[in-house]
């Protein structure tokens, strides 16, 4: 079969595509025929050696996947195969054609979701409303929410005032992602680009923020804090798009009475499966989140662009073999 296997750590060339036996399924595993395979951002930071992979390369890349079970190992219900469904790798082995994921990390889609979007939602979908759950909005609060033209940002805009929200900013790089951030639902949306840029929060009334949903982190995070609500602002820390996580300290935080949530780690990804389902039950009402399909042999370019900041969606690789 056809597969993307990551060479090196490096530039996206180091995704080169080879021909590799077709896996099995172990014990509790499913086989997997991809149709759709989501090119992730944190993907991007593991191919370049930004962050550490658990598996040394030369080895198939790929976390996630969707697509048709066509096997299964020792120990799955039968009736799984022949099902469409998302499914999570142990970090390696996705972008091949197929693909062995634990029949755990497994999610039917929804009849009448395309592969695409299904594929397109999984993670950010996912991140997005357990970050909501979790956030426990009263109904008239203001949240902000960075990066949120692209990813779980775009999520979280379309679905903050069905959880509580009372009024939506937002952050974006450049004029067209601002754009599309407010024809996703923010009333107002500042351009992270610019140099203290959190000044810019006082602008809109109310002038303080309840809770920010933090994936810049860094130095932002500690200057968002004078934005914040004293005695209820929270900021639920999930991404480091800025290189570094939110420099933030418990004494930074007491004066103001305010709480920082790190939405991270095990118990936070079981969250964040959990809302896999209703995720994909939803995505009919979503706008659409796939920006473009490649062949699974342009792995490299897609990383590409995720890497250039200018898709709006999501960059999905489809192998030939599913066509
Ligand atoms: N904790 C979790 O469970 C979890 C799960 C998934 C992702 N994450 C993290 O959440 C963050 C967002 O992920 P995502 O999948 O939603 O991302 P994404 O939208 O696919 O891509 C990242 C976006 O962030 C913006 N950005 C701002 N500063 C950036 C920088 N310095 N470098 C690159 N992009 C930058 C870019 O938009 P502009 O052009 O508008 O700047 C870009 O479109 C990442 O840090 C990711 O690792 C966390």
């Amino acid at each position: 079969m056809q597969a993307i296997v990551m060479t090196a750590t490096g530039g996206p060339e180091v995704l080169v595509p080879r021909e590799v036996p077709r896996p099995r399924p172990a014990a509790g595993e499913v086989l997997i025929r991809a149709a759709a395979i989501p090119v992730l951002y944190p993907e991007t930071q593991l191919r370049s050696g930004a962050f550490p992979t658990t598996t040394p390369p030369p080895m198939v890349f790929g976390f996630q996947v969707a697509g048709e079970v066509v096997d299964v190992g020792a120990g799955v219900a039968s009736d799984l195969a022949g099902r469409l469904v998302v499914a999570d790798t142990a970090g390696v082995g996705s972008y091949a054609e197929f693909v062995c994921a634990s029949a755990e990390s497994t999610t039917p889609i929804p009849a009448g979701v395309p592969v695409e979007e299904a594929a397109a939602a999984m993670m950010s979908g996912s991140v997005a409303l357990a970050l909501l759950e979790t956030a426990n909005l009263t109904g008239s609060e203001t949240v902000l929410i960075e990066a949120g033209a692209t990813g779980v940002g775009s999520y979280l805009i379309q679905l903050a005032r069905e959880f509580g929200a009372a009024h939506v900013i937002a952050t974006a790089g450049g004029a067209t992602k601002i754009e599309h951030a407010r024809a996703l639902g923010a009333d107002l949306v500042i351009d992270h680009r610019e140099e203290r840029w959190t000044d810019r929060i006082g602008e809109s009334a109310p002038a303080t923020v309840d809770v920010v949903f933090d994936s810049l982190g860094g130095a932002s995070a500690t200057a968002l804090l004078a934005a914040m609500t004293p005695g209820s602002g929270r900021m639920l820390s999930y991404g480091w798009l800025t290189g570094a996580p939110a420099q933030v300290s418990a004494a930074d935080l007491i004066p103001g009475g305010l709480t920082l949530t790190a939405c991270a780690g095990a118990a936070w990804h079981g969250r964040v499966h959990r809302a896999r389902a209703d995720t994909l039950a939803r995505v009919p009402a979503l706008a659409s989140a796939v920006e473009t399909v490649l062949p699974l042999d342009e792995a490299a370019r897609a990383h590409e662009l995720v890497e250039s900041r200018i898709p709006l969606g999501k960059v999905i690789l489809r192998p030939s073999a599913s066509a």
